[in-house]
């Protein structure tokens, strides 16, 4: 069954606002499931950890089914395998430090040109701690994928850790991680997903594709800004925690530095109950499918994310269709509309005579919002050579995002072009 886009947008209190999200690639607006978990737990359960009292008692409830719901979501063996902090980048800071607790000098690590800075800095700065070289693999710049090659002469080097992207927020490719993965083991290195730009447009399984850690940020999948990082339980259990004492040696806790944002949890909580219900009521198509493999939450995660993806195909073939017609458009990233499966709808994009700053002012001023830069994937517009003239103007829709709003996208960008360049 299709998406109801009616429906879907009903359960978004800010989509009443005239205006056309596009922006979805920097941060999703708000499920209203989330903010309900969120309002419940402040008003009524709001109290620290581990008390012997009832909200305490409560308030661990929640917390506890935060983690239950973020392992179901990703399909990780329990809930011990999820540790939440601020953000996707202060958890890899965070963990890098333990990561690269036993590398030595001479040691090699992997890096990607694709990747958002949060997944290279971090662990450039433990490559420089440890006296560990950093290899780096790039990407074709004519259609945004990562050359597998040079992945694979990287890896010749024995590497202790490979960082990759799930997709990528600036050209959208959907890297093919499985395979990585395995190329990456092969060589004996652990391997450090970014997930963050793929949560909200498909369906994840960490156990499928075998991947060491994986992080992703709910302020990208329809919840509060907090992060999530999936690791292997065997690996947080060995490895050496920067923590204060009293907390405890076990995962996740010894990562869950400091009292954690419990009412972000409550809405991390809150957004995996809002795709559950989008799967619970839309993703019939999809049980059979998953059915052997996934049951309950699991199931009803796997189907709403298997829907998404396939309205967002839709979608992306319209803003394909639309940014293609207008002229002095030229777009950075895999534009065959063949390979659509090989890509999340993130559509970067320069437009002749204007620079992506004023391309957003103009779209802004039709209230339409679009980001424009590099997105902290300053690898990326470096690589393009994009990066001294301002980067790319982005648009990103999710599945929230209508046919009308592309529509209407596409007129504004064919004003834009018409009226200067
Ligand atoms: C691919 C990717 N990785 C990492 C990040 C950083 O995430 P956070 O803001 O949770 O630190 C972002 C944010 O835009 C991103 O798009």
């Amino acid at each position: 069954m299709p998406l109801d886009l009616q429906q879907i947008r009903q359960q978004f209190p800010s989509l009443r606002r005239p205006a056309i999200f596009l922006d979805n690639p920097g941060g999703t607006q708000i499920a209203q499931a989330s903010l309900d978990r969120m309002l419940a737990y402040l008003t009524q359960h709001n109290a620290n950890h581990e008390g012997v009292f009832a909200t305490s008692r409560e308030s661990d409830a929640v917390l506890e089914e935060a983690h239950r719901a973020m392992a179901d979501f990703l399909n990780a063996e329990c809930p011990e395998e999820i540790v939440f902090g601020n953000n996707m980048t202060s958890l890899t800071l965070h963990i890098s430090r333990s990561i690269s607790c036993t590398w030595k000098p001479g040691d090699e690590i992997v890096v990607t040109h694709l990747d958002h800075d949060a997944n290279i800095t971090p662990w450039v700065l433990a490559a420089q701690d440890r006296g560990v070289s950093v290899r780096w693999v790039d990407f074709h710049p004519e259609d945004g994928t990562l050359n597998l090659e040079e992945m694979g002469k990287a890896l010749e080097g024995k590497p202790r850790l490979l960082a990759f992207g799930y997709a990528s927020n600036a050209l959208g490719t959907i890297n093919p991680v499985k395979k990585v993965v395995e190329m990456a083991h092969a060589a004996g290195a652990l391997v450090y997903v970014d997930a963050v730009q793929y949560a909200p447009h498909g369906p994840i399984d960490v156990q499928a594709i075998d991947c060491d850690f994986l992080v992703c940020s709910s302020y990208k999948f329809f919840g509060p800004h907090t992060g999530a990082l999936y690791g292997r339980y065997a690996l947080l259990d060995e490895l050496f925690p920067y923590k204060v004492r009293p907390v405890p040696n076990d995962p996740p806790g010894k990562f869950e530095t400091g009292t954690q944002n419990h009412e972000g949890l409550a809405g991390v909580l809150g957004a995996i109950e809002y795709l559950e219900w989008v799967g619970g009521t839309f993703g019939g198509d999809y049980v059979e499918k998953y059915a052997e493999r996934y049951s309950e939450r699991r199931l009803r995660l796997k189907q709403a994310m298997a829907t998404i993806r396939s309205y967002e195909f839709e979608i992306s073939r319209l803003l394909l269709d639309v940014l293609e017609e207008t002229p002095g458009v030229t777009i950075y990233g895999l534009t065959d509309p063949r390979r659509l499966e090989e890509r999340v709808p993130t559509f970067s994009f320069t437009l002749k005579g204007w620079h992506p700053r004023q391309v957003a002012e103009e779209l802004d001023k039709a209230g339409i919002y679009v980001w424009d830069g590099n997105y902290y994937a300053s690898a990326v517009t470096e690589r393009l050579g994009l990066e001294e003239s301002g980067g790319m103007v982005r648009v990103g829709p999710v599945h929230y995002n209508t046919v009308e709003e592309i529509d209407r996208l596409g007129e504004a960008i064919r004003r834009i072009a018409t009226n200067k360049g």
